[in-house]
């Protein structure tokens, strides 16, 4: 594993770029070496899996968990593992996401999405078979102790379950066309999102037998974060074009979706993701220069065009 300090150069973009792009293709090669053979049975599974997996997502989930394994003194390939378990859960809720019966979209990383490009029965098992890899994965990773396995299960799994990424779903399907109140907002991105992007930094930490102070200090750091994130990609909606995102643009509005523009402004929005990116930040302060990498990626995600 790369130690990340040595790309580090005075200009902050140019590093994170060779940060960003090297941990890609790491984490390219280990999903591939993880997911099934597409030519083996059930072959349409295996080619819905690999089609919506292999599709030009930013893999900012699995970076984060490498770049925080590296932070907290991990060595080796070990959390390639715990890496891909939080882009294969990515993936399945983008799928799921997509479906006629959630966001109903025809698009996604520039592509058609899973269900469009496959059949709907097909895009369903795809995510679940995404889902239960993932924690397959991790529980067999032998390099890491038990106890880190498991710590990263359950985080994974409470992250992205009925108290986070799914209860966030249910919350964002039921608030459509209801009044975009702030605190109704902030209750589905804290869930659907920033808890499953702050579980991505933690897996690396926890990967890595980091100390309960530090994944304190990273839990805030992915919390704050995840919020951004979602904040910027409501943003993106209003703001993007289609062929920046891969994925269609301006649908929110017309769903009645409970985003952060609708119910502060765009000015507004912007602001507040400017405002958890500095309180994300101020997570860091502790880590010093060590952290440089996620201070870059932090600012990353607020000034993202896709
Ligand atoms: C999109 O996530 C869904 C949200 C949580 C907003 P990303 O913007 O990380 O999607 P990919 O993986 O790069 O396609
Ligand atoms: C999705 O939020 C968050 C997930 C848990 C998948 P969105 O519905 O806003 O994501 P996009 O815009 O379709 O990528
Ligand atoms: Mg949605
Ligand atoms: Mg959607
Ligand atoms: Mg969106």
């Amino acid at each position: 594993m790369h130690s990340g300090e040595e790309m580090k150069t005075s200009s902050g973009e140019r590093s994170l770029k060779a940060h960003l792009s090297e941990r890609r293709e790491v984490v390219d090669g280990a999903l591939e070496r993880f997911l099934p053979d597409a030519s083996a049975p059930p072959r349409r599974l295996h080619e819905a899996m690999r089609y919506s997996v292999f599709s030009g997502g930013k893999r900012l989930r699995p970076i984060l968990a490498l770049t925080t394994f590296e932070l907290a003194g991990g060595e080796g390939d070990a959390v390639l593992a715990p890496a891909c378990a939080t882009e294969f859960i990515h993936t399945y809720s983008l799928i799921h996401d997509d479906l006629p019966a959630m966001d109903d979209d025809d698009l996604r990383r520039g592509r058609p999405t899973c269900h469009k490009a496959f059949d709907e029965a097909t895009a369903i098992l795809a995510g679940d078979a995404l889902l239960t890899l993932a924690f397959e994965v991790v529980a067999r990773e032998g390099r890491l102790t038990p106890e880190r396995r498991l710590s990263v299960v359950a985080e994974l799994a409470a992250a992205n379950g009925l108290a986070g990424m799914v209860g966030g779903q249910v919350a964002d399907m039921e608030g459509e066309g209801t009044p975009a109140i702030l605190e109704a907002v902030e209750f589905i991105h804290l869930r659907k999102t920033a808890l499953p992007l702050r579980a991505a930094v933690l897996a690396g930490a926890l990967a890595a037998g980091a100390s309960p102070d530090d994944v304190t200090a990273l839990g805030t750091f992915g919390e704050k974060i995840g919020l951004a994130f979602q904040i910027a990609d409501d943003l993106l909606d209003v703001t993007g074009t289609e062929e920046e995102m891969g994925k269609a643009v301006g649908k929110d509005e017309g769903r009645g979706k409970l985003t952060y523009p609708a119910a502060a402004g765009v000015s507004g929005a912007a602001a507040r993701a400017r405002e958890l990116t500095d309180e994300a930040l101020a997570a860091l302060d502790v880590f010093g220069d060590r952290a440089w990498a996620l201070r870059e990626i932090a600012s990353f995600v607020v000034e993202r065009r896709n």
